[in-house]
Protein backbone atom coordinates (compact mmCIF):
# COMPACT_ATOMS: atom_id res chain seq x y z
CA UNK A 1 0.00 0.00 0.00
CA UNK A 2 0.87 3.30 -0.81
CA UNK A 3 2.32 5.34 2.18
CA UNK A 4 0.46 8.54 3.71
CA UNK A 5 1.29 11.54 3.61
CA UNK A 6 4.52 12.81 4.72
CA UNK A 7 2.70 15.63 6.53
CA UNK A 8 0.86 13.34 8.34
CA UNK A 9 3.72 10.57 9.17
CA UNK A 10 5.95 13.65 10.44
CA UNK A 11 3.46 14.12 13.06
CA UNK A 12 3.80 11.85 16.68
CA UNK A 13 0.76 10.56 18.13
CA UNK A 14 -1.17 12.27 20.58
CA UNK A 15 0.34 12.14 23.97
CA UNK A 16 -2.99 13.26 25.59
CA UNK A 17 -4.73 10.67 24.08
CA UNK A 18 -1.57 8.64 25.41
CA UNK A 19 -1.42 9.43 29.18
CA UNK A 20 -5.47 9.30 29.12
CA UNK A 21 -5.45 5.81 27.64
CA UNK A 22 -3.27 4.95 30.35
CA UNK A 23 -4.85 6.48 33.20
CA UNK A 24 -8.12 4.56 31.96
CA UNK A 25 -6.04 1.04 31.86
CA UNK A 26 -4.79 1.94 35.40
CA UNK A 27 -8.35 2.65 36.91
CA UNK A 28 -9.33 -0.61 35.30
CA UNK A 29 -7.03 -2.53 37.17
CA UNK A 30 -8.43 -1.48 40.04
CA UNK A 31 -5.54 1.33 40.77
CA UNK A 32 -6.68 4.58 42.85
CA UNK A 33 -5.78 7.00 39.53
CA UNK A 34 -7.92 10.35 38.62
CA UNK A 35 -7.48 11.08 34.80
CA UNK A 36 -6.38 14.72 34.59
CA UNK A 37 -5.06 14.48 30.74
CA UNK A 38 -8.03 15.11 29.03
CA UNK A 39 -10.32 18.67 29.16
CA UNK A 40 -13.27 16.72 30.02
CA UNK A 41 -15.09 18.20 33.09
CA UNK A 42 -16.61 15.76 35.57
CA UNK A 43 -19.87 16.14 35.10
CA UNK A 44 -22.18 15.09 32.62
CA UNK A 45 -23.55 17.90 30.09
CA UNK A 46 -26.34 19.15 31.60
CA UNK A 47 -30.33 18.39 31.55
CA UNK A 48 -31.40 21.52 29.39
CA UNK A 49 -28.76 20.89 26.81
CA UNK A 50 -29.32 17.15 26.15
CA UNK A 51 -33.24 17.85 25.86
CA UNK A 52 -32.76 20.63 23.88
CA UNK A 53 -30.43 18.48 21.36
CA UNK A 54 -32.72 15.48 21.49
CA UNK A 55 -36.29 17.69 20.52
CA UNK A 56 -34.17 19.20 17.64
CA UNK A 57 -33.17 15.94 16.42
CA UNK A 58 -36.57 15.11 16.85
CA UNK A 59 -38.01 18.01 15.45
CA UNK A 60 -36.04 17.28 12.10
CA UNK A 61 -33.07 19.69 12.82
CA UNK A 62 -31.03 17.42 11.70
CA UNK A 63 -29.45 19.35 7.95
CA UNK A 64 -27.17 21.42 6.55
CA UNK A 65 -27.42 24.91 8.09
CA UNK A 66 -28.11 27.81 6.03
CA UNK A 67 -25.88 29.69 6.54
CA UNK A 68 -23.23 26.90 6.35
CA UNK A 69 -21.22 28.78 8.73
CA UNK A 70 -23.88 28.19 11.69
CA UNK A 71 -27.79 28.26 12.42
CA UNK A 72 -28.56 32.09 12.76
CA UNK A 73 -29.88 32.06 16.33
CA UNK A 74 -26.23 30.26 17.45
CA UNK A 75 -24.34 32.97 15.85
CA UNK A 76 -26.40 35.72 16.92
CA UNK A 77 -25.87 34.35 20.61
CA UNK A 78 -22.21 33.86 20.14
CA UNK A 79 -21.98 37.57 18.72
CA UNK A 80 -24.49 38.79 21.79
CA UNK A 81 -21.83 36.76 24.56
CA UNK A 82 -19.04 38.32 22.61
CA UNK A 83 -20.18 41.89 22.61
CA UNK A 84 -21.60 42.24 25.87
CA UNK A 85 -18.84 39.43 27.85
CA UNK A 86 -15.68 40.14 26.05
CA UNK A 87 -16.49 43.94 24.40
CA UNK A 88 -15.20 42.58 21.12
CA UNK A 89 -16.79 44.80 18.72
CA UNK A 90 -19.12 42.19 16.32
CA UNK A 91 -20.46 44.26 13.19
CA UNK A 92 -21.17 41.29 10.74
CA UNK A 93 -21.98 37.80 12.82
CA UNK A 94 -22.30 36.02 9.43
CA UNK A 95 -18.79 37.16 8.43
CA UNK A 96 -17.21 37.35 11.76
CA UNK A 97 -17.64 34.05 13.26
CA UNK A 98 -17.84 30.14 12.30
CA UNK A 99 -19.33 27.52 14.48
CA UNK A 100 -17.12 24.16 14.50
CA UNK A 101 -17.79 20.86 16.19
CA UNK A 102 -14.79 21.74 18.89
CA UNK A 103 -12.42 24.00 19.79
CA UNK A 104 -9.56 22.02 18.36
CA UNK A 105 -11.14 22.25 14.22
CA UNK A 106 -11.41 26.26 15.20
CA UNK A 107 -8.06 26.54 16.18
CA UNK A 108 -6.90 24.69 13.04
CA UNK A 109 -9.39 26.48 10.59
CA UNK A 110 -7.54 29.50 11.84
CA UNK A 111 -3.97 28.45 11.59
CA UNK A 112 -4.85 27.25 8.18
CA UNK A 113 -6.59 30.55 7.06
CA UNK A 114 -3.37 32.57 8.15
CA UNK A 115 -0.19 30.03 7.42
CA UNK A 116 1.95 29.65 4.46
CA UNK A 117 4.51 27.55 4.02
CA UNK A 118 7.56 28.32 6.18
CA UNK A 119 5.32 30.61 8.33
CA UNK A 120 6.52 30.75 12.08
CA UNK A 121 4.18 30.41 14.58
CA UNK A 122 5.09 31.28 18.05
CA UNK A 123 3.88 29.02 20.70
CA UNK A 124 4.07 30.11 24.70
CA UNK A 125 5.88 27.25 26.50
CA UNK A 126 4.30 25.07 28.16
CA UNK A 127 1.75 24.56 25.39
CA UNK A 128 -0.96 22.42 25.32
CA UNK A 129 0.59 19.74 23.38
CA UNK A 130 -1.62 19.64 20.14
CA UNK A 131 -0.32 23.04 19.17
CA UNK A 132 2.93 21.96 17.38
CA UNK A 133 0.98 19.51 15.60
CA UNK A 134 -1.68 21.40 14.25
CA UNK A 135 1.15 24.49 12.86
CA UNK A 136 2.80 21.61 11.35
CA UNK A 137 -0.16 19.82 9.43
CA UNK A 138 -1.05 23.32 8.25
CA UNK A 139 2.56 24.09 6.75
CA UNK A 140 4.09 26.58 9.20
CA UNK A 141 6.75 25.91 11.91
CA UNK A 142 6.16 26.15 15.58
CA UNK A 143 8.91 27.98 17.56
CA UNK A 144 8.27 27.40 20.96
CA UNK A 145 8.76 30.94 23.83
CA UNK A 146 9.99 29.44 26.77
CA UNK A 147 8.57 31.09 29.48
CA UNK A 148 10.49 29.86 32.68
CA UNK A 149 9.05 28.58 35.99
CA UNK A 150 11.05 30.28 37.71
CA UNK A 151 9.24 33.50 36.53
CA UNK A 152 6.11 31.79 37.02
CA UNK A 153 5.62 31.14 33.71
CA UNK A 154 5.44 35.10 32.71
CA UNK A 155 5.10 36.53 29.60
CA UNK A 156 7.19 39.83 28.59
CA UNK A 157 7.09 41.86 25.15
CA UNK A 158 11.39 40.78 25.28
CA UNK A 159 10.66 37.42 25.56
CA UNK A 160 8.43 37.40 22.67
CA UNK A 161 10.41 39.87 20.62
CA UNK A 162 13.56 37.21 21.29
CA UNK A 163 12.00 35.03 18.92
CA UNK A 164 10.88 37.24 16.39
CA UNK A 165 12.33 36.69 13.20
CA UNK A 166 10.82 38.19 9.49
CA UNK A 167 8.67 34.67 8.91
CA UNK A 168 7.09 35.16 11.78
CA UNK A 169 3.25 35.33 11.78
CA UNK A 170 1.30 34.88 14.73
CA UNK A 171 1.07 34.19 18.20
CA UNK A 172 -1.02 31.28 19.21
CA UNK A 173 -2.18 32.24 23.49
CA UNK A 174 -3.57 29.83 25.56
CA UNK A 175 -5.46 31.72 28.02
CA UNK A 176 -5.91 30.11 31.50
CA UNK A 177 -3.11 27.60 30.10
CA UNK A 178 -3.21 24.67 29.44
CA UNK A 179 -1.00 22.87 31.26
CA UNK A 180 -0.19 25.55 34.13
CA UNK A 181 -3.75 26.47 34.72
CA UNK A 182 -2.59 29.89 35.23
CA UNK A 183 -4.44 33.36 34.07
CA UNK A 184 -2.32 35.80 32.22
CA UNK A 185 -2.55 39.32 33.55
CA UNK A 186 -3.52 42.60 31.81
CA UNK A 187 0.51 43.57 31.98
CA UNK A 188 0.90 40.33 30.01
CA UNK A 189 -1.89 40.73 28.12
CA UNK A 190 -0.61 44.23 27.22
CA UNK A 191 2.63 42.65 25.88
CA UNK A 192 1.75 39.88 23.53
CA UNK A 193 -0.37 43.15 22.06
CA UNK A 194 2.41 45.31 21.83
CA UNK A 195 4.95 42.61 20.14
CA UNK A 196 1.75 41.82 17.78
CA UNK A 197 1.23 45.46 16.81
CA UNK A 198 4.89 46.17 15.89
CA UNK A 199 5.70 42.74 13.85
CA UNK A 200 2.55 42.84 12.29
CA UNK A 201 1.45 39.41 13.49
CA UNK A 202 -2.08 37.87 14.32
CA UNK A 203 -3.05 36.60 17.78
CA UNK A 204 -4.63 33.39 18.04
CA UNK A 205 -6.63 33.61 21.28
CA UNK A 206 -7.83 29.50 22.68
CA UNK A 207 -10.07 30.77 25.44
CA UNK A 208 -11.71 27.60 25.81
CA UNK A 209 -11.49 27.45 29.30
CA UNK A 210 -12.31 31.33 30.18
CA UNK A 211 -15.41 30.52 32.48
CA UNK A 212 -12.83 27.90 34.48
CA UNK A 213 -11.54 29.99 36.65
CA UNK A 214 -11.71 30.66 40.62
CA UNK A 215 -11.06 33.79 41.33
CA UNK A 216 -10.58 37.24 39.50
CA UNK A 217 -11.28 36.89 35.76
CA UNK A 218 -9.51 35.71 32.79
CA UNK A 219 -9.43 38.64 30.57
CA UNK A 220 -7.11 37.97 27.00
CA UNK A 221 -9.26 39.22 24.97
CA UNK A 222 -11.82 41.15 27.31
CA UNK A 223 -11.49 44.24 27.08
CA UNK A 224 -9.20 44.81 24.75
CA UNK A 225 -6.83 47.51 25.11
CA UNK A 226 -8.33 51.15 23.98
CA UNK A 227 -4.77 52.29 23.12
CA UNK A 228 -4.62 49.90 20.61
CA UNK A 229 -7.62 49.96 18.27
CA UNK A 230 -6.81 47.62 16.04
CA UNK A 231 -6.15 44.44 18.50
CA UNK A 232 -9.83 42.68 18.29
CA UNK A 233 -9.12 42.36 14.12
CA UNK A 234 -5.60 40.76 14.98
CA UNK A 235 -7.21 38.10 16.85
CA UNK A 236 -8.39 35.06 14.11
CA UNK A 237 -10.02 32.60 16.78
CA UNK A 238 -11.33 32.86 20.30
CA UNK A 239 -13.24 29.02 19.43
CA UNK A 240 -15.92 27.05 21.95
CA UNK A 241 -16.10 30.15 24.17
CA UNK A 242 -18.36 28.68 26.62
CA UNK A 243 -22.12 30.39 26.81
C1 LIG B 1 -6.08 24.44 25.50
C2 LIG B 1 -7.05 23.63 24.72
N1 LIG B 1 -7.57 24.14 23.58
C3 LIG B 1 -8.44 23.42 22.83
C4 LIG B 1 -8.84 22.15 23.21
C5 LIG B 1 -9.74 21.35 22.27
O1 LIG B 1 -11.01 21.34 22.64
P1 LIG B 1 -12.15 20.55 21.87
O2 LIG B 1 -12.33 19.28 22.61
O3 LIG B 1 -13.33 21.47 21.97
O4 LIG B 1 -11.74 20.33 20.45
C6 LIG B 1 -8.35 21.58 24.39
C7 LIG B 1 -8.74 20.23 24.82
O5 LIG B 1 -8.13 19.63 25.65
C8 LIG B 1 -7.42 22.34 25.17
O6 LIG B 1 -6.89 21.86 26.30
Amino acid sequence: MKPLSNKLNGIPASMTLAVNDKAKAMQRAGLDVIALAGGDPDFDTPAHIVEAAVSAIQNGHTHYPAPMVGLPQTVEAIAHKMRTENNIPIDDPRRQIIVTPGGKWGLYLALAAITNPGDEILILEPYWVSYPSMVTLTGGTPVPVSLPSEDNFRITADRLRAKLTPRTKAIMVNNPCNPTGRVLTLAERDAIVEVAQEADLYVIADEIYEKLVFDGRSHLSSPPPPAWPSAPSRSTASPNRMP
